[in-house]
């Protein structure tokens, strides 16, 4: 399993820090060592996984996230990347999560072992979103430490 991980990731509106907090309550549910950080707090990258997460906003995920990524310090690390956005409108979903993550790949000096997205669910589809989100971080904390396979998209 992934025994240390660290999750970086930055927000303007909150919505993405509340889903770094299930990811982290999933991956600490099955024995992970955890540490949040925004990117400009992050001091070692001396971990298991780095799990690197940005919001979208008009069509890019941050510049913080992105300085994160293209920083020499993730060469031969593990990484998993996670954007949160809309993107559900006029039917484009797949094609824009996949255009914002395939830009974050882009940018990433790491090994990146898995790509997803998240909404920004309000109401009654924010207990599905927790759910969901607990879940991923559950997996991320189970892969094998070895693992290093293609990409795959939720
Ligand atoms: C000004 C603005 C621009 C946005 N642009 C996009 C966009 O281009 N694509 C998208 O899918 N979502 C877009 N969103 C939705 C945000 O990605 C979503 O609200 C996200 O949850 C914000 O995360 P945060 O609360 O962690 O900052 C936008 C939201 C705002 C307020």
């Amino acid at each position: 399993m992934m025994g240390r991980i660290l999750i970086v990731y930055d927000t303007k509106g909150g919505t993405t820090w509340e889903i770094v907090q299930w990811i982290r309550e999933g991956a600490a549910a099955k024995g992970a060592r955890v540490d949040v950080k925004s990117p400009n707090a992050v001091t070692s990258l001396d971990y298991d996984l780095i799990v690197v997460g940005s919001p979208i906003y008009n069509d890019r995920p941050m510049r913080s996230i992105r300085n994160f990524l293209e920083g020499k310090g993730l060469h031969n690390k593990k990484v998993a990347i996670f954007v949160v956005c809309f993107a559900g409108i006029f039917g484009m979903r797949n094609f824009m999560v996949r255009k914002y993550l395939d830009d974050l790949q882009e940018d990433c000096d790491g090994v990146v072992i898995k790509t997803t997205s998240f909404d920004s669910a309000m109401g009654p589809w924010r207990k599905i979103n927790r759910d969901v989100c607990i879940d991923f971080g559950k997996e991320l904390a189970s892969l094998p430490p070895g693992r290093a396979a293609a990409a795959e998209t939720a």
